[in-house]
């Protein structure tokens, strides 16, 4: 079968041809319908020792970890997903025997692998995974688009970890596709006004779109002019930062009122320095990370809303290739104001 793999440390990934993967007896093997790219798949395409490091990957390794897929074979002892299921993988892959796995938090397993980040992944034409991780999509929903559940899910986690929004002034620092996906849900759960910052123009206007007020680089004073002029007590009521970079905190430790919250989703890959009295204390701040999705809520949610009609995934659809075009593409898609789609 075709694939996308990752052979050298150096900068680069290639379409190779590799033997079609063999389930095992709790396994399922997949035929892929559509993947999606996201940044960390850019990351490590790039930057091969540092996720070896975290993740203690191995080369060569075929990379991609968000897809949807129909279910075409399955191992002996399985009895969660049929033959002919369309299926969504949950990324983080879990043992379900740890003690994360038997306290609720099968997002954060102790043994968690990751397809395409600490195992083979699924930028090919057929993956094989357990079949405990995959999610089935209800019929009516369409195979491909249903590959974008993976990164939606991670904002639907995000606001699952902020509480009720209803009526919330929020402030939201990146619009890439995770901000995106989160401004439609706090949109569609009736938060009310919703403030992105986002150095990129096309991904302003896509937040704009989906009902935020967005600002750019040139605009922090605006943007916090506008939640505090919005916002219950003297600033945003909640926020999210869903960049990862360290100057947004800035903004938004100046743009959050007090008995505020804030959810972090973006990684980061430097410390932060964070003034614990006056950004975190006298502001009597609710301050939580998120990791994944719940398993399976977080599912749930995405679902419901694309069911219903309030999470339009083919609109969030940016361009579609093949993976032969995949590799040269890379370097532009981590700017686009959406996702992109790899049909094997
Ligand atoms: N917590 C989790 O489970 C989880 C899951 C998926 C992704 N992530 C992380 O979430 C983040 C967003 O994911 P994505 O796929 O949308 O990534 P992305 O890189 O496409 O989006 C990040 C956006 O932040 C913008 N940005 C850069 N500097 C900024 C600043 N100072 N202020 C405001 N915006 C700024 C960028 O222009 C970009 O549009 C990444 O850090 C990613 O690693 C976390
Ligand atoms: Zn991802
Ligand atoms: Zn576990």
């Amino acid at each position: 079968m075709k694939a996308i793999v990752k052979t050298t440390a150096e900068p680069g990934a290639e379409v190779a041809d590799v033997d079609i993967p063999t389930p095992g007896p709790r396994d399922a093997l997949i035929r892929i319908e559509a993947a999606s790219v996201c940044g960390t798949d850019l990351d490590i395409v790039r930057n091969w020792d540092a996720a070896a490091a975290t993740w203690g990957s191995k080369l060569p390794m075929i990379l991609g970890h968000e897809c949807s897929a129909t279910v075409v074979e399955i191992g002996d002892e399985v009895d969660e997903v049929s033959v002919g299921d369309v299926v969504v993988v949950e990324t983080h892959i879990f043992c379900g025997e740890c003690a994360a796995c038997l306290n609720d938090a099968r997002h954060n397993c102790l043994r968690m692998a990751i397809p395409g980040v600490s195992r083979d992944g699924v930028f090919a034409e057929y993956a094989v995974i357990p079949a405990r991780s995959l999610y089935v999509v209800a019929p009516g929903v369409d195979p491909g688009l249903a590959a974008l559940y993976e990164a939606a899910g991670v904002a639907a986690h995000a606001t699952q970890r902020a509480g009720d929004v209803t009526g919330a002034t929020v402030a939201v620092t990146g619009a890439g596709p995770v901000g995106l996906f989160l401004v439609a849900q706090l949109a569609a759960a009736g938060a009310g006004d919703i403030a992105v910052f986002e150095p990129e123009p096309t991904r302003r206007a896509r937040a704009a779109e989906l009902g935020a007020t967005a600002f750019g680089p040139e605009e922090s004073e605006p943007f916090l002019e506008f939640v505090r002029a919005h916002g219950k007590v003297a600033g945003a009521d909640l926020a999210f930062d869903v960049s990862g970079a360290p100057p947004a905190y800035g903004l938004l430790f100046q743009a959050l009122g007090k008995d505020s919250r804030l959810v972090s989703i973006g990684h980061m890959s430097t410390p932060l320095p964070v003034n614990i009295s006056k950004d975190l204390n006298l502001r009597v701040l609710d301050w939580k990370g998120t990791f994944g999705r719940h398993i399976w809520s977080s599912w749930d949610i995405v679902d419901s809303l694309v069911r219903s009609g309030k999470l339009d995934l083919a609109s969030f659809v940016v361009d579609e290739l093949s993976l032969d075009e995949l590799p040269g593409r890379l370097d532009e898609i981590g700017r686009l104001p959406g996702k992109v789609l790899v049909r094997p």
